[in-house]
């Protein structure tokens, strides 16, 4: 389901985000990057939604010496999602430490598609574009063959099998077969 989400929703999500990008430890590249987001849907042990109040989570980058090991800010912010209880992503905003607005990079539409899906809503410096625009075709968690698993404790609640080994060599369950091209 689309959100719709009021300016003083986004003035507070660019706030968090720019508050959030003074912690960034960005030595080698000195962009500290700040990004923030509205969360619904926390699930519950059993895996249902609690219809809990909007909440947000904030995240920084972090990097390293070993340059390519780089956690974006939104790699903080989806850690930051699961640790306080998982949740969907419906607006996100991602900025420098003067608050400029950051396009999220290729990894991080993915990060953010699998935990918001194509309505979330980017602030861009072009304005709020749903995911949907700036990763279009995205591949997700519905294009695998088995559907994504209760994770966790959810999972032992709700009684799920464990997961079944996969003989070396098997084709994935439920694919349709294809000549490896990757045309359908
Ligand atoms: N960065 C982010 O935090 N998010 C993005 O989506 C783009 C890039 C960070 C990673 C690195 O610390 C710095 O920006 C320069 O690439």
């Amino acid at each position: 389901m689309g959100w719709s989400v009021d300016d003083r929703s986004w003035e507070r999500l660019r706030n968090a985000a720019v508050r959030v990008a003074q912690s960034a430890y960005a030595p080698y590249s000195g962009l500290r990057v700040g990004a923030a987001a509205l969360v619904v849907d926390r699930p519950d042990a059993e895996g249902r939604t609690t219809g809990d109040e909007p909440w947000m989570v904030v995240g920084c980058n972090v990097e390293n010496a070993s340059y390519g090991l780089a956690l974006c800010a939104e790699c903080g912010l989806v850690s930051a999602l699961h640790a306080q209880g998982g949740g969907r992503l419906v607006a996100f905003a991602c900025v420098d430490a003067d608050g400029r607005p950051l396009a999220p990079c290729g990894r991080c539409r993915q990060l953010l598609y699998e935990h918001g899906g194509p309505d979330l809503l980017v602030a861009t410096a072009d304005g709020v574009r749903p995911l949907a625009e700036l990763l279009p075709g995205a591949f997700g968690p519905l294009d695998l063959p088995v559907p994504p698993r209760r994770a966790g404790l959810a999972a032992v609640a709700a009684g799920d099998p464990p997961v079944p080994p996969v003989p070396p060599g098997s084709p994935p369950t439920g694919a349709t077969p294809s000549d490896g091209s990757g045309a359908s």
